[in-house]
């Protein structure tokens, strides 16, 4: 959501803004631009839709000659996609170009302060707020004016910003929305996230809240909130390139739905020793686990419905009671939380705007907060108790698949390690338990070998309007997943329903042709589900099934068409039926012409409320 990217040093800042924006494409925006300094003043280019735009516009870069500049994809909150709201946002008299991701929460009080003093606005941004402010109290430092706007702004914000008055130079500050500084030899840039910049450099700052950036070409200087130098550590990024790059395949969703087994052997294999669950350097005792009485999960999104998995498994193999919500109900409705509770955060990209005030307002109730997060130094990894990484590298394509994937075996380590700890399932269980997530990789890449049963049945149903996916206890969970991970990229209409809820209303819907999608793989509740699925063929429905190898001929004889995953022990099942439903959704969004890495409206990393 929104991207940042700024250069100062001696090559042209133009083309490295452009190709910086595209790294950042994935998170998704509706408008671009760049402000770009050099002999004849401050020049700001920017453009409705999509990057190629303001590409043509500059005709790759060399309509706009400077060597220092910022640039921005831009996710629209106030005010319409349009060009004049795209960013760069210029100040009144032209001294300030800013570039925002965030929200300003007071920008409307700010703004009408500031038009009762003569001010002219252009836009209808909040991010003009900070242009305008800035020129307001700017009086030949700028350093003091960034101060006093930090003080009066309420939100978040992460900001580049150019002025006028200091050609080489690149000011940069963040609250509750990241931003790094990379660091080269005789160049150095900004950027909102790692893979903007990574074509240069690996060597990085993050800024903390309210920490201010100064850098030129040669230098980089940092101060606090009150102006005060702070020294800083600088981090190594130890990514390969490639990770971040498509590698052959033609979208990164496919790419990442193809790195699922590698990306679940890093998270798993370490994990593992001698048969026992070790969780890095995380030590909850035997005493502590027994003392929680309550666990919450919350998150947002896929991050969610890996909350709706973990449920089945906490509530069956420790029998402790969890509640599952997302961030953005969790932070309003007053949840009985205290020192006894464990707040479980997930969160792919550790900076989502919701999750990070769930996961604040747990603390501030006196929670123990345990995050599973995959952005390494994120927000929400800092300000958390523990910490386990899902070690699934960059996720780049809005619609999460490794992300998912691995914080699912996360949840499984979490759930062995505890039932260890306290002793709720036998010697013999748990060894079964452990063998299974240490043969999951080998399982979903035994998934991923079939893709054209997949391909062919998207083949057949890309033009469908509507879509439901039913299922039961954890199938039920993959249903919710899968239903998402449709709608994000195909736009098609789809639902997910607990089969037994059909006959509560959504069965009203079905007629001849619709699509169901039936994931049956909890052998528990099959016959159940074979008595729903009769239900909406006796209705005309066409049903796919997903089921395990040894239901097979059973499904057969219900269903249109089949596809088998591997058995697995219950509650890891989800791990097995997400990745047909994962390519379903891929091939169908490919075949109706989606834009599958960067779906309409949606954003990667969601900063706002
Ligand atoms: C957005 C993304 C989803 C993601 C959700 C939560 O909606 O498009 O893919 O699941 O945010 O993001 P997080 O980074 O907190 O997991």
């Amino acid at each position: 959501m929104c991207g940042i990217v700024g250069y100062t040093g001696m090559e042209e800042a133009s083309p490295f803004l452009l190709n910086g924006l595209r790294k950042l494409e994935y998170r998704g925006y509706d408008s671009a631009g760049v402000a770009v300094y050099n002999d004849t003043g401050l020049h700001v280019v920017k453009s409705k839709g999509r990057l190629s735009v303001l590409e043509g516009i500059l005709e790759g870069g060399t309509k706009l000659p400077g060597r220092v500049g910022i640039g921005h994809t831009r996710w629209a909150t106030h005010g319409a996609p349009s060009d004049v709201n795209s960013h760069p946002q210029v100040s009144d008299g032209g001294k300030f170009a800013v570039v925002h991701n965030g929200i300003i929460e007071n920008y409307l009080a700010l703004k009408n302060r500031l038009i009762s003093k003569g001010v002219t606005f252009t836009s209808d941004t909040d991010t003009e707020v900070v242009a305008q402010l800035l020129e307001y109290y700017y009086d030949g430092d700028v350093l003091s004016a960034i101060q006093k706007v930090i003080q009066r702004v309420e939100g978040s914000y992460a900001l580049g910003i150019l002025c006028s008055e200091f050609p080489e130079k690149i000011f940069a500050v963040r609250k509750d929305s990241p931003l790094i500084v990379g660091v080269g030899k005789g160049e150095n840039f900004i950027a909102s996230d790692i893979p903007a910049i990574l074509a240069k450099t690996r060597e990085i700052y993050r800024l903390k809240d309210r920490e201010i950036a100064v850098l030129s070409r040669e230098t980089i200087e940092f101060y606090n909130g009150e102006g005060e130098p702070v020294e800083k550590e600088i981090e190594h990024i130890e990514w390969d390139i490639s990770a971040a790059e498509k590698g052959g395949y033609e979208h990164f969703m496919m790419k990442e739905i193809c790195e699922q087994p590698e990306a679940l052997r890093k998270t798993i294999s370490p994990r593992i020793r001698d048969g026992h669950i070790v969780l890095d350097d995380i030590e909850l005792t035997a005493e502590y686990l027994r003392e929680i009485n309550k666990v919450f999960i919350v998150a947002c999104g896929t991050a969610y419905h890996v909350g709706v998995v973990a449920k089945y498994a906490f509530e069956r193999l420790l029998k402790v009671p969890m509640e599952v919500d997302v961030a953005s109900e969790f932070r309003y409705r007053s949840p009985i939380i205290d020192e006894k509770s464990l707040v479980i955060i997930i969160s792919q990209s550790g900076e989502t705007a919701d999750t990070l005030a769930a996961l604040r307002e747990a603390k501030k109730q006196g929670a123990r907060v345990l995050s599973i997060v995959n952005v390494v130094g994120s927000t929400i990894a800092n300000e958390s108790d523990d910490v386990l990484y899902t070690w699934a590298g960059p996720e780049i394509a809005v619609a999460s698949t490794k992300a998912y994937s691995t914080q699912l075996a996360v949840i499984y380590l979490i759930v062995l390690y505890m039932a260890e700890k306290l002793g709720t399932v036998s010697g013999k269980e748990f060894a079964e338990y452990v063998a299974d997530l240490e043969r999951l990789p080998e399982f979903v890449a035994s998934c991923l070998n079939d893709k054209e049963t997949i391909q062919y049945f998207a083949s057949q149903y890309f033009n469908a309007k509507d879509m439901y996916f039913i299922g039961r206890n954890v199938d039920y969970a993959a249903s919710l997943e899968a239903s998402l991970k449709l709608k994000e990229i195909s736009y098609i209409h789809s639902e997910a329903y607990t089969a037994g809820e059909l006959k509560h209303g959504p069965i009203s819907l079905i007629e001849d042709g619709t699509l169901v999608i039936a994931i049956s793989t909890y052998e528990k509740l099959f016959d159940k589900m074979v008595s729903n699925i009769k239900e909406v063929k006796a209705r005309g429905a066409v049903v796919l099934g997903i089921t395990t190898q040894r239901k097979r001929k059973a499904m057969l004889d219900a269903v249109d068409h089949v596809f088998c995953v591997p058995k697995i022990s219950d509650f890891m099942l989800p791990s097995l039926s997400i990745i047909p439903l994962q390519l379903f959704a891929y091939y169908v969004a490919s075949m109706k012409g989606c834009d599958i890495d960067k779906p309409r409206n949606l954003a990667k990393s969601v900063t706002v409320e």
